[in-house]
């Protein structure tokens, strides 16, 4: 049994991100995987800053944390904001990054040793691309295994027809490949 988590850093009503997400979630049960869809709108993080965790850490940064933890591979979906990812992605992989103030909790990584892929749907002509290449230096940091494949879905405004499917053969055919090479490397990893 593959975990896969799949987080959208975008709660926009309509958000492309999360439309390409359920596409993503989709592929990824076809190939097997139990798959975690997290609504960043479901957990109630403030803004990380030291300060605020030294006065407690959140109960929902520990919620995430420990839900990431018991994954086997994590999927990430972002929109680009201004050539990076989305702040409410980073918030939430900053506070799951964390040691939370459960003693049993200091040693436990979120990340490290999991597979991991990059998504992301861009109402602009390059897709997310400077986005990802932010994403990818990111989850390498926090030691996940970012596999070689992604999606990008440029002009996103057009790019889903009415059932929230990809118009174009290209991304659809990506969406397909990056779920399955992540769940392989997830299960190779996992043992
Ligand atoms: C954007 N957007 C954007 N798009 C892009 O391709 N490159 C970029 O650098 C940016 N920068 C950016 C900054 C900020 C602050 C906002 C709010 C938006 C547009 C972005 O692609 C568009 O809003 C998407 O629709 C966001 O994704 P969701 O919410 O549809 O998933």
């Amino acid at each position: 049994m593959t975990n896969i988590a799949v987080v959208v850093g975008s709660t926009r009503e309509g958000s492309f991100n999360r439309m390409l997400g359920k596409l993503a979630i989709r592929a990824l049960e076809a190939k097997g995987a139990i798959v975690a869809d997290v609504d960043l709108s479901d957990f109630d993080l403030p803004l990380y800053s030291a300060a605020r965790e030294a006065e407690a850490f959140p109960a929902d940064a520990e919620r995430l944390k420990r839900l990431f933890a018991a994954q086997d591979g994590l999927l990430f979906v972002s929109p680009e904001y201004n050539g990076s990812v989305s702040p409410l992605l980073k918030n939430a992989i900053d506070w799951a990054s964390r040691p939370t103030g459960d003693e049993s909790l200091v040693a436990l990584s979120a990340y490290r040793g999991k597979a991991s892929a990059v998504m992301a749907a861009s109402i602009g002509p390059f897709g997310g691309l400077r986005g990802l290449m932010h994403l990818r230096q990111i989850l390498s940091t926090i030691q996940t295994l970012v596999i070689p494949e992604q999606v990008l879905v440029p002009n996103a405004h057009a790019a889903f027809d009415a059932d929230g499917n990809l118009v174009e053969a290209l991304p659809a055919t990506l969406v397909e490949m990056t779920a399955a090479r992540l769940v392989a490397v997830a299960k190779a990893l996992a043992v």
